[in-house]
């Protein structure tokens, strides 16, 4: 276990999370995890969601309900250290280390940053260090593989500058330059709308909707299709049933858009149930989510401290 490559990433507990988030990129991850080939980490980056999630009860509830879906999707707990980013004070310290030797104009070439300029947005320091923050958690665990989306791409390339600054400077190697591993791309899952399904659409369906709730959003999809067969209903139907049995279904329903949907309906419902119940499970007892981060937490502290006492000695603090 210890010489395995180590692997580690970070997911923000901003969102409702949606069978978009699940087939685009949460079932790859959980995927990466059981291959066994490296030692895994995974993170709730709670400190960066600070940046936009500022009221207690929410951060508390999106912590909780991203640690529950992971362990709902399959994320074993014995193979994997899940972790607040908030319970390993290691992070924030080394981030503060990391803004000495990184310079202003060298953070506002970032890609969030200039967006959000860009936009006119108004800027929070935490927002602007962002990548900093990010650097160390990844470089505090010798991270060989960071997986991420293609937005994170220049986050990690930070983080891998910041590495060589700081070794540079101090004379150290006392960082490994991490990779990033962009997941491949999965299509996009469409909306109810047939725009990509995003929170920020109000078109989602919900990965751990009931029954009446995916047979309410199944039947709100639009089918504007020109053929018999329609095109946002297949798209996502075809994630959870083969193109082969589909192709039989939908020619023999040709142009019944009712009942294809409650096909559909059945269908997300059977592929979608043993995780909602698990899901379920969890939500009644919050002490196993509680366990489980403890558990991750000091795990995490023991390798990111031992990093962060040859931090210390190389910089002449300790
Ligand atoms: P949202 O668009 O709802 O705000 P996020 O941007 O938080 O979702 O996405 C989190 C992850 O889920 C990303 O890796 C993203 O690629 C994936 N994802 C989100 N929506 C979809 C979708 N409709 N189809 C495929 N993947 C998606
Ligand atoms: N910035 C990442 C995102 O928005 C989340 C994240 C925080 C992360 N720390 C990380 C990802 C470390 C990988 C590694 O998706």
């Amino acid at each position: 276990m210890a010489d395995k490559p180590v692997l580690l990433s970070g997911v923000k507990p901003t969102g409702d999370l949606h069978i978009g988030n699940y087939f685009g990129a949460m079932r790859q991850q959980v995927e990466l995890f059981r291959e066994g080939k490296h030692r895994c980490f995974i993170m709730v980056a709670d400190y960066h969601a600070l940046n936009t999630v500022q009221d207690a009860g929410e951060m508390r509830r999106r912590t909780y309900d991203l640690v529950m879906t992971y362990l709902a999707i399959g994320l074993d707990p014995e193979e994997v250290v899940l972790f607040k980013q908030s319970d390993v004070h290691t992070h924030t310290e080394l981030a503060w280390i990391f803004d000495t030797i990184t310079t202003m104009p060298y953070l506002m070439r970032a890609h969030a940053f200039k967006d959000a300029e860009a936009k006119n947005k108004e800027i929070s320091v935490g927002t602007f260090n962002y990548p900093m923050l990010m650097a160390a958690d990844i470089l505090l665990y010798d991270a060989a593989v960071v997986p991420v989306g293609a937005d994170q791409k220049q986050h990690i390339e930070i983080a891998r500058d910041t590495a060589e600054k700081f070794n540079r400077v101090f004379k150290e190697d006392i960082f490994m330059l991490p990779e990033p591993y962009i997941m491949p791309d999965v299509a996009i899952v469409p909306g109810t709308d047939g725009q990509k399904m995003s929170k920020s659409y109000g078109n989602v369906i919900p990965l751990f909707a009931s029954r009446d709730e995916l047979h309410k959003r199944v039947m709100s999809i639009v089918t504007d299709s020109s053929g018999e067969r329609p095109q946002n209903v297949y798209a996502i139907h075809k994630l959870v049933r083969s193109e082969q049995e589909l192709d039989a279904i939908y020619a023999e329903h040709a142009g019944n858009y009712k009942t294809l949907k409650e096909i559909l309906v059945e269908d997300l419902d059977r592929y979608l149930a043993p995780m909602r119940a698990r899901y379920e499970e969890l939500r009644s007892e919050l002490g196993i989510v509680e366990d489980i981060l403890a558990k991750g937490a000091e795990e995490a502290r023991a390798v990111s401290e031992r990093k962060m006492e040859h931090v210390k000695r190389a910089i002449g603090v300790a």
